[in-house]
């Protein structure tokens, strides 16, 4: 074991299978050997214990670096250098509170992260296991905004980095992973088609597949959403959260987060309702939750909520479950309310997010009418991704008020004829 390796080991005692149970210890390595099942980090209570405390938080780096002692990695000696991923505003939304019916109702802004969305967190956490376990090369399958957030976080750490793609995704997507120069691998084929590939070159390769041999450091990224809206609300936790749900791993894994604060004690246990926000062209999880279903049957995905366009999710299981037992909805919007949603939030709140967004903001409107989430409850909405990042689902939709020759006099008639 490197010097480095010992320093991630000191926050993590090993791997646990979700699934059987059994161990194994800390390394680059995804399945359980007996069962297959999802590998997750076991941390050392009393090291947590010792270090996880409100003022320590509250002291440290305005990132997401500052839950360390919640996160697996080295707690002592200099924090990573990275991009500056995380405490991104937990912004009150009071005029799109107003127009969906609701009382209190805050945004959690995520476009606001390096590359522009919460992959930025899952990265900077895998890229440090990565680079404790002597790993040179990042690599991952992407639906678009993990491919940006590897490529500039390799790129800032000197990393050479593959990013794994379909290859209809959006423009910008493709071209905010080359310009870091990472090499952009466009497959002929779905997200789920890249990832049994990746799958394939993990084991292959001996490169850090962000999600696929790394995933149990990279997901434990999403908790610091939760470690954030916490802190923001002042040590508290809300009733309700909306998140946009693709492989299911950040719904999962801010439930995980709430119940660490409390475990810590650094919240008081409060009942959190979670529902979950998917598009009608890629529902798995939506449909298993309304069918009363555990089992998640994979869709192929036709949908402008690319991001989202998992058709067989990873951690669609545990996601049904967290829903169910927290008293929460799954749901899922068609296209045309996803860019309702896109626009609503823009307009009330200036946040230009991107699909996913507007999956979270139209999921959230149809709770809201038919009650599923109510006035007095303190809720929190997920918006994961920029605007900028998907502007043509939106193209033909949303354009120019006026068309006009360059003078006063034409300007000044278009004006009157509006009224
Ligand atoms: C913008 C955005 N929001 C939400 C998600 C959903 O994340 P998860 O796969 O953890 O469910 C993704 C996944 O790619 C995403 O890109
Ligand atoms: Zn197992």
């Amino acid at each position: 074991m490197t010097s480095s390796e010992q320093r991630l080991v000191r926050n993590v005692a090993g791997l646990r299978c979700r699934e059987c149970g059994s161990e194994q210890p800390v390394g680059p390595s995804h399945v359980c050997g007996f069962c297959f099942g999802p590998l997750e980090p076991v941390y050392d209570d009393a090291v947590v214990a010792a270090r996880a405390h409100r003022d320590v938080i509250t002291a440290g780096p305005a990132t997401l670096w500052r839950y360390a002692p919640l996160l697996p990695i080295v707690r002592d000696g200099p924090l990573p250098d990275d991009l500056g991923t995380g405490l991104s505003p937990l912004r009150p939304a009071p005029r799109l509170a107003a127009r969906l019916g609701l009382g209190r109702l805050w945004l959690k802004d995520d476009t606001r992260n390096p590359s522009g969305s919460f992959k930025d967190r899952v990265v900077s956490v895998a890229l440090q296991a990565a680079r404790a376990f002597g790993i040179e090369t990042l690599a991952c399958a992407s639906t678009g905004n993990l491919a940006n957030s590897v490529a500039a976080h390799a790129a800032h750490a000197g990393m050479d980095a593959y990013v794994f793609v379909p290859h209809d995704l959006e423009e910008a997507k493709i071209v905010s992973s080359a310009v870091y120069g990472a090499n952009v691998v466009a497959v002929k084929g779905s997200y789920d088609d890249v990832n049994r590939l990746c799958a394939e070159a993990a084991d292959d390769l001996g490169w850090g597949f962000a999600n696929v041999n790394l995933r149990a450091y990279y997901a434990e990224g999403s908790k610091t959403l939760g470690f954030e809206v916490a802190e923001q609300l002042g040590w508290r936790l809300p009733d309700h959260v909306v998140v946009p749900v693709a492989s299911g791993s950040q719904l999962t894994k801010v439930h995980r987060a709430f119940r660490e604060l409390v475990r810590h004690g650094l919240v008081d246990d409060h009942p959190t309702r979670i529902s979950g926000a998917q598009a009608a062209g890629c529902n798995p999880v939506a449909a298993a939750f309304k069918a009363g279903r555990d089992v998640i049957r994979p869709v192929k995905a036709d949908t402008i909520a690319k991001s989202l366009a998992i058709g067989n999710p990873a951690d669609g299981y545990y996601a049904v479950n967290v829903v169910r037992d927290t008293g929460g909805e799954v749901d899922d919007v068609t296209d045309d309310e996803i860019r309702d949603g896109m626009r609503l939030l823009a307009e009330t709140e200036g946040i230009f997010a991107e699909t996913a967004g507007g999956v979270t903001i139209a999921t959230l409107a149809k709770l809201a009418r038919r009650g599923s989430v109510t006035p007095g409850e303190q809720v929190v909405a997920m918006i994961t991704g920029n605007g900028l990042k998907t502007v043509e689902s939106l193209t033909g939709h949303v354009g120019p008020a006026f068309h006009i020759e360059p003078s006063l006099d034409a300007f000044g008639r278009q004006l009157r004829s509006r009224g």
